[in-house]
């Protein structure tokens, strides 16, 4: 007689149900509009969705006309960055069920940037600041031919956290100084030039220091943590801030 035993077969997964959600979407139209007016949408969603597939459904099946930046949907190009709820996320990383949908989904756009339409502000003046930090790899000689410039393990460690950015604005726009003084340069730009500060292989920190030590750069900080809480990348923004500040003093890295 055979000892074999008959395998069952799986149990069938129950259905993943869906619901409606409504969503209070903040809309902008500079041709029609004066101000912005909150505007009302209820879409059949999944627990898993996200908040950039509820506006891809209300673009693509109830108002086309409606306006917002993505690209790569996986949290890694950064132009999604919106408040959603009162706190700045990225659309494409925030799942509905992280959401309390017994009540509207608020979105709008970012604050501190001048709004153009809809979710979409004007990043100029957050690239300027950006660029102004000169964030890029300076040494002042060139790398012997056939040669790489040897970092060790604990020199790269200095700047890692600062890599990470994915220039989303998320920090700059919940930056309450930011709000108040669109001159400050923002979180995003120190923790840009902390990037390359903190690089052993970069000769031009004193430059970006003296940049920083300027009325509009790390000294506007005022320890309120909103930068590092908003940062969709888990980057330690507020810390980096502080040793900036630090190599502010000091005159170097
Ligand atoms: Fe976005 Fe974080 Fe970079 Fe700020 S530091 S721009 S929140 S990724
Ligand atoms: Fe603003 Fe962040 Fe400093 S929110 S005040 S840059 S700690
Ligand atoms: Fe690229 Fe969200 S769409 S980060």
């Amino acid at each position: 007689m055979s000892t074999a035993t008959l395998e069952q077969p799986p149990a069938e997964a129950a259905p993943i149900e869906s619901f409606t959600v409504t969503f209070l979407i903040r809309r902008f139209d500079p041709d029609v509009d004066t101000e912005p007016r909150w505007q009302d949408f209820d879409v059949e969603m999944y627990p898993t969705d996200r908040v950039l597939d509820a506006l891809h459904k209300i673009k693509w099946e109830q108002d086309g006309s409606l306006t917002f930046r993505r690209s790569c949907a996986h949290g890694i190009c950064g132009s999604d960055a919106m408040r959603i709820n009162g706190r700045n996320r990225l659309a494409c990383k925030t799942l509905i069920k992280d959401l309390d949908i017994s009540k509207p989904i608020y979105v709008e756009a970012i604050k501190g940037l001048p709004l153009e339409k809809d979710l979409i502000v004007d990043m100029e003046p957050f690239f300027a600041s950006y660029r102004e930090v000169q964030p890029f790899l300076q040494p002042k000689t060139a790398a012997a031919p056939g040669k790489e410039r040897v970092q060790s393990v604990a020199e790269r460690a200095r700047f890692d956290d600062t890599t990470k950015c994915i220039l989303c604005a998320a920090c700059t726009s919940s930056c309450p100084v930011f709000w108040t003084d669109g001159q400050y340069f923002g979180p995003a730009a120190i923790v840009n030039a902390h990037r390359f500060i903190f690089d052993s292989r970069d000769d031009e920190a004193k430059v970006r220091l003296d940049i920083l030590n300027d009325k509009e750069g790390v000294w506007r900080c005022r320890t309120t943590f909103n930068c590092t809480e908003a940062c969709p990348r888990g980057i330690e923004v507020t810390k980096a801030i502080a040793e900036v500040k630090q190599a502010v003093m000091r005159g170097k890295p």
